[in-house]
C-alpha cells in the first residue's frame, strides 16, 4: 500500500492498494457521521453496489446511483441528489463517498461541496483517469447546456483511496483513455518511465502519476499559475473533445492534442531530433490513434474562440524536453503558424 499526503487548503491523504482486504482499515477513519451516501453511476453498481454496501455496512448506507454519462454532469441530477440527502435526513456531520470516474467524482464533489455549506467526502476512482487525475485536486462540477464544467467549486475530498481492484473490470476504450492521462504525466516528468507506462496499471504508476498531481495542487491549489502544467495536450485536446461532440474520449483526445503540442513546441523551441524522437515515443507507447480528421481552421476556432480566453491570446503548456514543461501565451497568428 502507498501513501501521499496532500497539503492544500485542508490536508488530506492518499491511499493505493491493490486487493480489497484493507479497506475498511483505508476508510473508515475518514467517514464522519453514521450516514453514508454512496454515489455511483449504473455500470460501477452492476459490478460492486454489494460489494460497497457490505464493506460499510457497519454505517447507515443510502446509495444513489446515476445513469452513466456525462449528462449526468447535470443540474437535474445535482438537485435531485441533493433533494435525496435532506429527505434521507443528511446532515452536515455525514459523508458523501463518490465511487466512481470523473462524471460521478466531479458530480458528488459538486454536491458535496454545497450541501448544508460542505459535507465530508471521500474519493473512490474506479477508472483510471479518474484515479490518476480527478479524484485528486478538488476541482468538482456540473455542466451547462452551453459547455462543460461552467458550474462548479473547488472542495478537496477528506480521503482519496485508490485501488487496482476496481481497474480490473475496465473496458479497453476506458484502459485506453485512462493512459492518454498517464502519457501527459511521463511527459511532464521523468519520474513516470516508459518502462513503469508500457507495464499496465501498478500502485507504482498511480503513486508516481499522483505525487505529480499533488506536487502540483499543493502549491497552486486554484489554478493561479503553476496547476496549468496539468494542461498540457488539453488544450488542442479539449478542442477536438468537443469537435467529436464527446464521440473520441478523453485521454485520446489528449494524445492527439499531444501530437499538435509537440509540433508547437518543435517550432517555439527549435527542439533537436533526438528530444522530438523521445518525446513522440512516449507518445506513441500505447499505440493511440494519434490521427485527427479535423483542421487547423476547426481547431483554431476553437481553441482560440474559447469562452475562457481574451481573444487575443492563448496559454499552451508547450515541452522543451521531457520533464520540462512551460506555460507560454501565444497569439492567434503565432498558433496559426505552428499547427497549418
Ligand atoms: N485535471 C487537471 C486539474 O485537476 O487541474
Amino acid at each position: 500500500m502507498l501513501k501521499l499526503k496532500v497539503k492544500t487548503s485542508t490536508k488530506y491523504q492518499i491511499t493505493i492498494g491493490s486487493g480489497l482486504e484493507g479497506f475498511n482499515q483505508s476508510v473508515d477513519k475518514y467517514i464522519k457521521g453514521d450516514k453514508v451516501a454512496i454515489i455511483m453511476d449504473t455500470n460501477v453498481s452492476k459490478l460492486y453496489k454489494n460489494l460497497l454496501e457490505e464493506k460499510l455496512s457497519a454505517k447507515k448506507v443510502f446509495t444513489y446511483i446515476v445513469p452513466a454519462g456525462e449528462n449526468s454532469k447535470s443540474k437535474e441530477q445535482y438537485f435531485n441528489l441533493l433533494e435525496k440527502l435532506c429527505s434521507d435526513g443528511f446532515t452536515r456531520h455525514d459523508t458523501i463517498i463518490a465511487f466512481g470516474g470523473g462524471v460521478v467524482g466531479d458530480l458528488s464533489g459538486f454536491v458535496a461541496s454545497t450541501y448544508m455549506r460542505g459535507i465530508a467526502l471521500i474519493q473512490v476512482p474506479t477508472t483510471i483517469l479518474s484515479a490518476v487525475d480527478s479524484s485528486v485536486g478538488g476541482k468538482t462540477a456540473i455542466n451547462l447546456e452551453n459547455g462543460k464544467n461552467l458550474v462548479g467549486a473547488f472542495y478537496q475530498p477528506r480521503a482519496v483511496y485508490v485501488n487496482t481492484e476496481f481497474l480490473k473490470t475496465l473496458p479497453d476504450k476506458e484502459i485506453k483513455s485512462g493512459f492518454g492521462e498517464i502519457i501527459k504525466y511521463a511527459l511532464l516528468s521523468k519520474k513516470v518511465t516508459l518502462d513503469l507506462v508500457k507495464n499496465g496499471i501498478s500502485e507504482k504508476l498511480i503513486y508516481e502519476c499522483l505525487k505529480i498531481k499533488r506536487d502540483i495542487v499543493s502549491k497552486d491549489e486554484k489554478e493561479s499559475s503553476l496547476r496549468a502544467l496539468l494542461n498540457l495536450g488539453h488544450t488542442v485536446g479539449h478542442a477536438i473533445e468537443s469537435l467529436s461532440k464527446y464521440q473520441i474520449s478523453h485521454g485520446e483526445c489528449v494524445v492527439k492534442g499531444l501530437i499538435y503540442t509537440l509540433k508547437i513546441s518543435q517550432k517555439v523551441f527549435n527542439l533537436t531530433q533526438s528530444q522530438i524522437d523521445q518525446i513522440n515515443k512516449i507518445i506513441n507507447c500505447y499505440n493511440h490513434d494519434t490521427s485527427c480528421e479535423y483542421s487547423a481552421e476547426q481547431i483554431m476556432n476553437k481553441v482560440c474562440f474559447d469562452k475562457k480566453g481574451d481573444g487575443k491570446a492563448v496559454k499552451f503548456v508547450l515541452l522543451k524536453d521531457v520533464g520540462n514543461p512551460k506555460i507560454v501565451s501565444l497569439t492567434h497568428q503565432q498558433i496559426k503558424e505552428c499547427i497549418e
